[in-house]
C-alpha cells in the first residue's frame, strides 16, 4: 500500500504528514511531491528525513494520492493518476462540483465514498467544519435555512497567507506601513469581508461554496443557504456563527445532548465559566468545537450556535486521511494492506 502526497511542502501538506502519523491508516511507503521549486527538500516523517520529489507530468506509482497542490494541478493530472491506478482524494475544488465525484466527510456522508471512480473530493474547509456540527442537527430536526456568517483565519490563504500576517504585523509594530499581497487590503489589525472573487450575484465563490458543498454533502438541495466569508488576522482556524431554522422545534439542551452524542463534534458551551469555541482552544484539534447554542430569536423553534475547528486539519488533512482510513477500513483501497 502506497501514499503519495502532491503538495507536500505546503501548508495542507505539512498537516497531512502529521495527521499520517497519528493515522489508523496502513501503509507501507509515503512518496512526497511537490513544484521543482521544492525537489530535493527533505521532510520529516515518524523520524524519517524522506525526500521531495517534483510532480511528474503523467501517472505516479501509488495506492492512494491525497492532492494539495492547487485545483489547476489536480485537473490537469488527476486523470493521469487515476488511469496509473490511483485513488485520489482531493483537497482542491477542481472536482467538487463534478455530479461523478463524491464530496465527503466521512461522519456526515461517508458512504458516498464507497461510490467514486477514482476521485474523492475534499470539501472546502469552512463547509467541512460546519457541516459536521450541522449535519445532526439536520438528521434530527430538518433544516430549512440557515444562515452563516465566516471569521477564517490566513492560512485559508496557504503558506503564504499566514507569512502575510506575520511579515505585516511586524511592520505595523515598528512604526511601518502594512502592504498586502495575498488579500485585497493589509490584514493585521482588520477584518476583510471578501474571500475569493465576486459573482454576479454579489456573494463571492468562498460564500457560494458553502452554498453548494453543504447541500452536496448533507444531500438535500431545497437547502436555504446564505454565507457571509470574511477574513480575519489569526494564524489557522477558522469560526462561523450560524443560524438554523428548522421544521421541528429544538431547545439548546437537546442541541447539545445531540451534539454530544454526534462524530467529530466537542461540545464546549458553559456562558457561566465563559466556556465556549474559539480558535485558541480549537487549533491541533481533531473534533470541531460548538457552543453558545442558544434559541433563535428570529426562527421560532430554531437555533444559534457558534463553531470553531481547525480548517488545515478537519477543513483539510484530516479529512482526507479519514477518507482513506474509511475506504481501508471497508476493503475499498486497492493496493496491499499492511499486517
Ligand atoms: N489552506 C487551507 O485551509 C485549505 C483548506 C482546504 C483545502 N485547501 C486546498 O488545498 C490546496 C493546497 O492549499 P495550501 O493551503 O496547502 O497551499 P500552499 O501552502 O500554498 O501549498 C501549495 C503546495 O502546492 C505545491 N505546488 C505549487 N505549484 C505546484 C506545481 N506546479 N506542481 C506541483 N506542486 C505544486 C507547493 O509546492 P512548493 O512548496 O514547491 O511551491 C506546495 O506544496 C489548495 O487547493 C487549497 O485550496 C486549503
Amino acid at each position: 500500500m502506497r501514499v503519495a502526497i502532491v503538495g507536500a511542502t505546503g501548508a495542507v501538506g505539512h498537516e497531512l504528514l502529521r495527521v499520517l502519523e497519528q493515522s489508523t491508516l496502513n501503509f507501507d511507503e509515503l512518496q512526497l511531491y511537490a513544484s521543482p521549486r521544492s525537489a530535493g527538500r527533505t521532510l520529516t516523517f515518524a523520524g524519517r528525513e524522506l525526500s521531495v520529489q517534483a510532480t511528474p507530468e503523467g501517472a505516479i506509482d501509488a495506492d492512494v494520492i491525497l492532492a494539495s497542490a492547487g485545483g489547476s494541478i489536480s485537473k490537469a493530472l488527476a486523470p493521469a493518476w487515476v488511469e496509473g491506478g490511483a485513488v485520489v482524494i482531493d483537497n482542491s475544488s477542481a472536482f467538487r462540483y463534478d455530479p461523478e465525484v463524491p464530496l465527503v466527510v466521512p461522519e456526515v456522508n461517508g458512504d458516498a465514498a464507497l461510490a467514486h471512480r477514482g476521485i474523492i473530493a475534499n470539501p472546502n474547509c469552512t463547509t467541512a467544519i460546519a457541516a459536521v456540527a450541522v449535519a445532526p442537527l439536520h438528521r434530527a430536526f430538518g433544516v430549512r435555512r440557515m444562515i452563516v456568517s465566516t471569521y477564517q483565519a490566513t492560512s485559508g490563504a496557504g503558506q503564504k497567507g499566514m507569512d502575510e500576517l506575520l511579515t505585516q504585523t511586524h511592520r505595523v509594530l515598528h512604526g511601518q506601513k502594512a502592504g498586502a499581497e495575498v488579500f485585497a487590503y493589509p490584514i493585521p489589525f482588520n477584518v476583510i469581508p471578501q474571500i475569493d472573487a465576486f459573482g454576479e450575484n454579489g456573494y463571492t465563490r468562498e460564500e457560494m461554496k458553502v452554498v453548494w458543498e453543504t447541500r452536496k454533502i448533507i444531500g438535500d438541495e431545497s437547502l436555504r443557504i446564505s454565507c457571509t466569508a470574511v477574513r480575519i488576522p489569526t494564524l489557522r482556524t477558522h469560526a462561523e456563527a450560524i443560524t438554523l431554522e428548522l421544521e421541528r422545534p429544538a431547545t439548546p439542551e437537546q442541541a447539545r445532548e445531540l451534539l454530544r452524542a454526534a462524530a467529530g463534534v466537542e461540545v464546549r458551551d458553559d456562558p457561566a465559566s465563559q466556556l465556549y469555541p474559539m480558535p485558541l482552544t480549537a487549533t491541533g484539534k481533531y473534533d470541531v468545537e460548538v457552543g453558545r447554542i442558544r434559541s433563535s430569536l428570529v426562527f421560532e423553534g430554531g437555533l444559534d450556535l457558534f463553531v470553531a475547528g481547525d480548517q488545515l486539519l478537519k477543513g483539510a488533512a484530516l479529512n482526507a486521511v479519514q477518507i482513506a482510513e474509511y475506504l481501508q477500513q471497508r476493503g475499498a483501497l486497492r493496493g496491499r494492506v499492511a499486517g
